[in-house]
């Protein structure tokens, strides 16, 4: 991993930011499925049937279900190795790191990072479908809880498809814009429009690193592609570099 962190190194100089993407893959190895692989949510349920507002409008039910057994889920695992690894990055490099990340687990959060962005919303937070205002939320949202500002219904706090992603106004183009370096992890890059933030990197001569159970398509757009259990190869990645800042 020495050779890929001194690729890294090169890239990010002594002032250079880094922005990571992350993805389901990087909280598999807690025990959270992850969306496309085999067996994961996708295989499990149907994206119309709990993950869109015409899903909840249908059948509003269901989709608590669907986000209330996740919600459940959480509290029974813990960060693993990879979640650290990206603490102990933000850690070294400061205010030229940032991490946005497709997931809703609070993982990252619980694992100690502070320069995040929930780009998808957050399993632990409800919001108003009336007045928009979020709020924590840990336990099961049900049809009869209500607002306390407005009195209306609480939805989960998650992007649906069709729905516009959090921080694409302004914190992550400006992430991707001043960034030397990208590290996507533990995503698939299927889901639009997180899977522009590579090439944005890029098209500013960025430097951009998949760290992957598996390849993927990568569009051409990854220098470096480390394949492996984010688990492990992160770990080793972040302390080779470690020993280079
Ligand atoms: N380490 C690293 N990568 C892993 C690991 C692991 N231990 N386990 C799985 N992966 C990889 C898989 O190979 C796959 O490429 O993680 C990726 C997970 O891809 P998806 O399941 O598609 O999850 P993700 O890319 O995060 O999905 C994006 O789609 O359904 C929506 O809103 C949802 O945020 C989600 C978005």
């Amino acid at each position: 991993m020495k050779n890929e962190a001194e690729k890294v190194f090169e890239a990010l100089g002594d002032s250079g930011r880094l922005t990571v993407l992350t993805g389901a893959g990087i909280s598999a190895e807690s025990g959270i499925s992850t969306f496309r692989d085999s067996g994961g949510l996708w295989d499990q349920y149907e994206i119309e049937d709990v993950a869109t507002p015409e899903a909840y409008a249908a059948n509003p039910s269901l989709v608590q279900d669907f986000y209330n057994m996740r919600r459940a889920h959480l509290g029974t695992v813990q960060p693993n190795a990879g979640h650290r690894a990206l603490v102990r990055l933000e850690e070294l490099l400061g205010d030229r790191f940032t991490l946005i990340t497709q997931n809703v687990d609070d993982l990252h959060d619980r694992a100690g990072s502070r320069r995040l962005l929930h780009m998808h919303g957050e399993l632990y937070k409800a919001r108003c479908v009336d007045c928009g205002v979020a709020v924590e939320w840990r336990t099961d949202i049900s049809l009869d809880d209500r607002c306390e500002s407005c009195s209306g219904s609480m939805r989960p706090h998650i992007v649906w498809f069709g729905e516009l992603p959090f921080y694409l106004e302004r914190e992550i183009p400006e992430a991707c814009a001043s960034s030397a370096v990208f590290f996507s992890i533990g995503t698939s890059g299927m889901v639009y429009p997180a899977n522009t933030l590579a090439s944005q990197v890029k098209a500013r001569g960025g430097f951009c690193v998949e760290i992957n159970l598996e390849k993927t398509a990568g569009q051409g757009v990854f220098d470096l592609q480390i394949e492996g259990q984010a688990g492990e190869t992160l770990p080793l990645l972040i302390a080779e570099l470690e020993a280079l800042l």
